[in-house]
């Protein structure tokens, strides 16, 4: 397998010296992704009207293409779009609520997310409704039980969650659809940090709708997200902006939504290969145990748990600081940052979690430093 950790580093622009550990929020891009994407801006300024009507839409479907390879998926059924919020917007605001309509979320819902939800009920009379999540370590048929049982009549569409944000959770995704399924609920999954993170089977999961970040743990640039839908769900949703493709069918509303860079979009392919030359699955494997080690070995040293305990996890964990309360989140998150680390700290239940991310670069020294500059902030 290639050497990763500090043997990768320079192959990425994170500055010396500081110990990230919070791939999770936005990523990180490697220099040959970013090498392919500038290509892609240079044949886009040699001759904007040749690449804009010529050259972009077949790029587009070829990127697709691949992409689609990658998550078991057809390149037709998938639309890019900045990012997994917008990706959202498109799902939701397309679809006609009815007052008293019920749209479930999890109570762990992306925070933007949940302002969508929060925004097509305004407009429509909907109501969102929140099915409670246990943490740390939920259990799995608690959860389902709790999902099914918030399903009623007016139930129009869930959306839920693959791996949560403020939790680092990776939740039973395919049985969680095929509850909703059962009882007639379609399902819109945000799957925000799922790939690259866990292998995708987009097609075996059998969702309705599917948005996901290449932005985050794929290596792709910034702006690259992913909407996904089944080919019987693709009719009258659009993107969030409506432009000349309109009415034209999925793939055609998706690849034009006005003049705009899509290099991220189109160096795709260059981060699936940047991926794959790192290990692929092998790279996937030993994230997750990277960060579950880091995660149960900070724990350890503090006496407290990690939020996923035995569960099945993803390449981030949650570990809960051994003191520190909810109001000082921000400021401790400010001084970590301060003393040369990067990670977030998220209040639950009046405790403070820290959500580590274990990505190519990382290596375990990375998170024991973390550790040590987290215990001198507490200290003073
Ligand atoms: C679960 C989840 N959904 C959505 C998002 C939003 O991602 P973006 O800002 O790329 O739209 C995130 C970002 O961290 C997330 O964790």
């Amino acid at each position: 397998m290639t050497a990763l950790g500090e043997a990768v580093r320079q192959e990425f622009l994170l500055e010396d010296g500081f110990a990230t550990a919070n791939h999770g929020a936005y990523g990180a891009t490697p220099r040959p992704v970013l090498a392919a994407q500038d290509e892609w801006r240079t044949r886009m300024e040699r001759q904007p009207s040749r690449f804009f009507n010529g050259t972009i839409l077949p790029a587009l479907r070829a990127a697709a293409d691949r992409l689609g390879e990658y998550l078991g998926a057809r390149g037709q059924d998938i639309g890019f779009v900045g990012n997994a919020t917008e990706g959202a917007n498109g799902v939701l605001r397309s679809q006609h609520f009815e007052p008293g309509d019920e749209i479930l979320v999890l109570a762990h819902v992306y925070g933007a997310v949940r302002n969508t939800v929060r925004h097509v009920c305004s407009i429509s009379g909907a109501r969102m409704v929140e099915v409670p999540v246990t943490f740390p370590r939920p259990d799995d048929g608690e959860l389902l039980a709790a999902l099914s049982g918030a399903i009623t009549p007016r139930t129009k569409l869930a959306v839920l969650d693959h791996i949560t944000s403020s939790s680092a959770l990776l939740l039973p995704i395919g049985e969680m659809i095929a509850a909703c399924h059962a009882q007639g609920v379609p399902v819109l999954v945000d799957g925000a940090h799922a790939p690259g993170q866990v292998a995708l089977d987009l097609t075996a999961l059998d969702a309705d709708w599917y948005v996901g970040n290449c932005h985050k743990w794929l290596f792709a640039p910034k702006g690259c997200g992913f909407l996904w839908a089944r080919a019987d769900r693709q009719a009258g949703i659009h993107p969030a902006v409506i432009s000349h493709g309109y009415g034209q069918g999925f793939t055609a509303e998706f690849d034009w939504t006005g003049t705009r860079d899509p290099s991220a979009w189109l160096a795709t392919p260059a981060a699936l290969d940047f991926h794959a030359r790192l290990g692929g699955p092998a790279l996937m494997a030993r994230n997750v145990a990277l960060a579950a080690s880091a995660g149960a070995a900070l724990a350890a040293r503090w006496g407290t748990e990690t939020g996923a305990g035995n569960r099945a996890a993803g390449s981030m964990a949650m570990v809960r600081l051994p003191k520190g309360e909810a109001s000082q989140a921000a400021a401790l998150r400010g001084a970590l940052l301060e003393a040369g680390t990067d990670v977030p700290i998220i209040p639950h239940n009046g405790q403070l979690w820290l959500r580590l991310s274990a990505q190519a670069y990382n290596e375990p020294a990375d998170f024991e430093r973390m550790g040590a500059l987290i215990e001198q902030e507490l200290a003073k």
